[in-house]
């Protein structure tokens, strides 16, 4: 379907046109005076000096060849030469019939499908997920379902953090304590145990400790950095190691993301990228890219357009190793190979910004990816508690995911419990529900570029701009449908009517925004767009139930369209939420 703001301004074309004027100056916006219209058109404006005219001449023009127009009730022409617009209630009628009538809600597949490659989640194998981990899983999921929806092919990449230092930390702690181990006997030639000899718990307890221990001990670090090494060689009882760290890790990492409601297509890891890593550096040198600059081999990056200095990209340290960069650029190797994408988008903390800048200029430069691939850094910012710091365990701890999701399933349960007669075991998963629409959507209907205060006793609220609000008007409007449904009767042949209040009419102007919308929040991979708009018809949708006597009303028609009416708002909220990432209950 065509957007209604396209279909507006042909209307006001036509009538630039036949008045002799440019159709360029026909250029219509949402009205920034909602208490006058509902559109506007200031081209006259635009148009005096070519025209040599007043304004409000041209406007009242304008306004007089639109008195034939169907799609408008109201055209005025007002001083000192703006446009107001007011939709008939027909035309806005026949647009929610027209969204009612498709499975897509009026929003167009895109016709042009990309392929699309997220790196998103990006947590470390073995430590355990914390709230800075929680952005890009939530942020990334959603501009997967949003891309997805547009009908783009998107592929999800978790790119777990599993190569380097950490690595031979865990190692080398597990063979202090362990030592008979087969895998630290460099002469065993049999087979490695199936069973990996730790659990995630003992896992999460050891790499911190190693951490710590590194920090203090150079001696420790030494071993850690020769177990690295040896790791990244080839040694075969630290490779069977890996591949157990990265099983028990994994299958733990799936298990978090899964409450988040968080999937990934591929599991690829920093590891997975090292086999490409020889010929990549190999083709950079003989193409003349790569050079030695104080041992280490760097490619340059800077051009001459930027206003601060982009330090060279580091492609090998001195000692040969390669870092970050490298898997990085490497990675970028094996997806072009594998799955040729036209965009990749990274989610990651903003605080890597530079870092992104080096590698994407030094992967175009070098021909890793076509002139026309185009490589998206969408930085999100921090989140803080209430005292504007990242935010901590009240011990001033780093928050685990875990521990904060749970304390906001738990205070959802109270409120749930306290709301209404449910039973305990419904309420508990109904307080599941909730608290991830409260946590998502505190996320995301946040620019992702900004900082962020995680406010819990906000963003559980029932009220406001919170998800549970969200969810609430969806199941206000189902119980409303199923009381109806209830009582008997059926409005699947009625078509949505002409408003018959203002209330009314509101609430079909936010919905008809819907495919404007989300193709804008794809464009510019904005899932907030959408939090915006759900929160907009949410308030449309409240103020127009608060005013209306929906299942009191004996006209049975009437009754009909308004439940088609309640149908439609409620596909088109539950269609946003799940490029969200999160549902409603059925109740709360
Ligand atoms: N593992 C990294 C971290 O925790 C994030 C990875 C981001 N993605 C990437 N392709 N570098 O900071």
């Amino acid at each position: 379907m065509k957007k209604v703001l396209d279909l507006i301004t042909e209307e006001v074309k036509g009538a630039f046109l036949a008045c002799g004027y440019d159709e360029k100056y026909a250029k219509v916006t949402l009205s920034n005076r909602p208490d006058l219209c509902e559109y506007q058109c200031n081209g006259a404006l635009a148009a005096v000096k070519e025209y040599k005219k007043a304004p409000l001449v041209i406007a009242e023009e304008i306004a007089g060849k639109l008195q034939e127009s169907e799609i408008f009730s109201s055209v005025e022409a007002v001083k000192p030469g703006f446009l107001n617009l007011k939709l008939t209630a027909e035309f806005v009628a026949d647009f929610m019939n027209g969204m009612r009538e498709d499975d897509r809600l009026g929003c167009e597949e895109t016709k042009n499908p990309k392929t699309i490659m997220i790196d998103y989640g990006g947590p470390n194998v073995a430590k355990p997920l914390h709230v800075g981990h929680i952005r890009s899983a939530i942020i990334g999921e959603s501009i997967k379902r949003i891309a997805r929806f547009m009908g783009h092919k998107v592929i999800g990449d978790v790119h777990l953090g599993d190569w380097g230092l950490q690595m031979g930390l865990i190692i080398t702690e597990l063979k202090e304590r362990k030592p008979e181990l087969v895998y630290f006997d460099e002469n065993y030639e049999g087979d490695y145990p199936k069973e990996a000899p730790f659990t995630i718990s003992e896992l999460e307890e050891i790499y911190p400790t190693a951490s710590k221990k590194s920090k203090e001990d150079a001696e420790y670090k030494e071993r850690a950095m020769q177990a690295t090494f040896e790791l990244q060689h080839g040694r075969k009882g630290y490779q069977a190691l890996l591949s157990h760290i990265l099983e028990v890790s994994v299958t733990d990492l799936k298990r978090n993301y899964k409450n988040l409601n968080v999937t990934f297509d591929l599991w690829k890891g920093e590891s997975d990228a090292q086999p490409y890593i020889p010929d990549m550096v190999e083709k950079m040198k003989k193409d003349g890219y790569a050079y030695v600059s104080e041992g280490a081999l760097v490619v340059d990056v800077k051009e001459e357009s930027d206003t601060k200095e982009i330090p060279p990209c580091m492609i090998l340290k001195s000692d040969g190793a390669s870092l970050y960069n490298t898997t990085d650029l490497a990675t970028i190797v094996w997806r072009v190979k594998d799955y040729d994408p036209d965009t990749f988008i990274y989610v990651v903390d903003k605080r890597q910004e530079l870092y992104f800048t080096q590698v994407f200029r030094c992967a175009r430069k070098t021909g890793l990816v076509k002139p026309e691939t185009e490589l998206k850094f969408l930085g999100f910012g921090t989140m803080n508690g209430k005292d504007g710091k990242p935010f901590k365990t009240r011990e001033g701890g780093v928050m685990r995911l875990e521990y904060l999701i749970s304390t906001i399933n738990e205070e959802m349960y109270k409120k749930i419990s306290d709301n209404n007669n449910m039973s305990g075991e419904e309420a508990r998963e109904t307080a599941g529900i909730v608290a991830l629409a409260a946590i998502k959507y505190g996320d995301l209907s946040n620019q992702a570029s900004k900082d962020y205060v995680f406010d819990i006793e906000r963003f559980t609220s029932f009220e406001g701009n919170t998800g549970p609000y969200i969810l609430y008007t969806i199941v206000r409007i189902k119980s409303i449908l199923n009381k109806y449904k209830e009582s008997g009767k059926s409005a699947e042949n009625a078509a949505i009517s002409a408003p018959n209040s203002e209330s009314e009419k509101a609430l079909m102007l936010e919905i008809s925004k819907f495919n404007a919308m989300m193709e804008n929040a794809f464009e510019e991979t904005a899932p907030h767009k959408v939090c915006a708009y759900i929160y907009d018809v949410a308030n449309a949708f409240n103020h127009f139930y608060h005013e209306t006597k929906i299942m009191a009303e004996e006209d049975e028609k009437l009754q009909a369209s308004y439940i088609q009416l309640l149908e439609l708002t409620k596909r088109v909220l539950e269609t946003c939420i799940d490029v969200l990432g999160f549902s409603a209950p059925d109740k709360m």
